[in-house]
């Protein structure tokens, strides 16, 4: 059909692209006519170790289906080396995903620091070195789609994760801001929260749900936000077995003491808080922040008020 979303003369880099979910997201996006970096240095779950075979294998499958593509083993920690390979290959880098990810699940009482420090360097620091390489490149051509793979565990917290949620979450202040930083230059920067079978879930969720949530059914979303007809920026999506929707934040009416204004008197004491707790938290006429602006409007509105009434 002619309204078919195509990738023709993109360049693609997914990260951790050797299996479970960036294997469908990298398949996706050659079948559709995109060049992919397939980056995996093949470790275990943890982290551990390493091996070429699993990104070969994505594409050799690739390949094999008429696709182009070419496997990278090196660390998102280098991330410079994976924007390289794909410049050396194809010239530049249209399309991130930043996919690649390790479980170092404990309990935060028992968390080393090498738990921390693991989870911190392949999700945090891992997706900043890629991006941070691909930035300038995407500047200075005027285009870029960038997806950052977050997780539900980052937005509610999970039992048992604290070192990846405390990551995925700063991922999505890292999309956030790049979101702005980008704009005027049409790079578009978003952030998915996938939940789908694979090695990192297959111990946690019953075998009849796996089958559900195959991770190609959360390709085609993330593919759309890779898209140069996708004009969201800086939008959350939450998405599996077939499902998506995007996330946005709310927040209360709010209440203000007027007193805090009064020149020279201590305004409120804690016990003026605590009566107006409830309203304080009621989402009844809550309103959606979109920006930070939304912040700062409120309270000086508010301010300007309590000013203006004491003239
Ligand atoms: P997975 O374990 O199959 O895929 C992660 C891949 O990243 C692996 O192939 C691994 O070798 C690679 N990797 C790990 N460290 C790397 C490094 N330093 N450099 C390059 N590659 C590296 O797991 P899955 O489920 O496909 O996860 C993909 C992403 O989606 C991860 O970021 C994960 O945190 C996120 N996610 C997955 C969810 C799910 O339900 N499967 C839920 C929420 C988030």
């Amino acid at each position: 059909a002619s309204d078919t979303l195509r990738f023709d003369g993109r360049v693609a880099i997914v990260t951790g692209a050797g299996g479970g979910l960036g294997r469908s997201y990298a398949i996706l996006l050659a079948e559709r006519g995109a060049k992919v970096l397939v980056n995996d240095l093949g470790g275990s779950l943890g982290g551990k170790g390493g091996s070429t075979r699993p990104a070969q294998a994505v594409v050799d499958e690739i390949t094999a289906a008429g696709g182009t593509a070419a496997a990278n083993f090196d660390s998102v920690e280098d991330g410079a080396k994976i924007v390289q390979a794909a410049v050396d290959l194809w010239g530049k880098v249209d399309i991130l995903i930043n996919n690649a990810g390790i479980l170092r699940d404990v309990s935060f009482h028992k968390m080393s620091d090498a738990d921390w420090e693991a989870v911190y360097r392949v999700h945090l620091r891992g997706t900043f070195a890629v991006t941070r390489a691909a930035w300038p490149l995407m500047r200075e051509q005027g285009y870029g789609r960038v997806v950052m793979a977050s997780s539900a565990a980052g937005l509610y917290g999970n039992f048992g994760q604290a070192n990846y949620a405390a990551m995925k979450m700063a991922m999505v202040g890292l999309a956030n801001t790049l979101a702005i930083e980008g704009a005027r230059r049409n790079i578009a920067v978003n952030v998915v929260c996938p939940v789908a079978s694979s090695r990192m879930t297959e111990t946690v969720l019953p075998d009849e749900l796996l089958s559900s949530l195959r991770a190609d059914l959360v390709a085609p979303i993330v593919a759309y936000l890779c898209h140069e007809s996708c004009a969201d920026n800086g939008a959350v999506v939450e998405c599996g077995g077939g499902w998506a929707g995007k996330l946005r934040r709310q927040r209360a009416k709010g209440v203000f003491f007027p007193a805090a204004q009064n020149p020279g008197a201590k305004g409120f004491e804690m016990e003026d808080v605590a009566r107006a707790w409830k309203t304080i938290c009621s989402y009844e006429d809550a309103d959606y922040p979109e920006t930070n602006q939304d912040v700062f409007g409120v309270i000086m509105e508010h301010v300007e008020a309590a000013r203006a009434s004491k003239l």
